[in-house]
């Protein structure tokens, strides 16, 4: 008895957790906007994440005339929301 409920609490929490990173997995490139794949992005798409997250601002912040949205969330990284077009590496 004891041991048939341990195994379905272990059914729903696997369950539970599987549910939680489909949707974690899911959200972001449901919703945001994709790294556009024209002359100004295309030469990002061929470096290392970390490199070419350094040099969005040079064009997207409020000093170069192209200011993010207000409600903008953090923007730490911005390659983990905005997602490449195109999946070259
Ligand atoms: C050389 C200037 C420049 C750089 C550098 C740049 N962008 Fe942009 N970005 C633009 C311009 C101009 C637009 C608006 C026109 C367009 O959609 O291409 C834009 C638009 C966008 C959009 C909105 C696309 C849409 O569908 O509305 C996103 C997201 C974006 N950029 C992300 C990035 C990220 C991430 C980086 C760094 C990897 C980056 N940009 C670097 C110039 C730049
Ligand atoms: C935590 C996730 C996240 C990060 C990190 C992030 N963004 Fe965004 N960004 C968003 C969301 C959500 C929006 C709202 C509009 C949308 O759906 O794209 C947005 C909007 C934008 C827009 C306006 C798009 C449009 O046309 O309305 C640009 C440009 C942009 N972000 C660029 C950047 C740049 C450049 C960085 C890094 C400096 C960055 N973002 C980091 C989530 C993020």
């Amino acid at each position: 008895m004891n041991r048939k409920k341990a195994t379905i609490y272990n059914v729903l929490f696997l369950v539970a957790a599987a549910a939680i990173l489909i949707f974690l997995w899911m959200a972001p490139p449901e919703t945001t906007k994709k790294v556009p794949f024209d002359q100004d992005h295309r030469p990002f798409y061929n470096m290392p994440k970390k490199e070419a997250e350094k040099q969005c601002t040079k064009c997207h912040s409020k000093e170069a005339g192209m200011p993010l949205p207000k409600d903008h969330p953090p923007k730490y990284r911005c390659l983990f929301c905005h997602k490449k077009t195109k999946s070259h590496s």
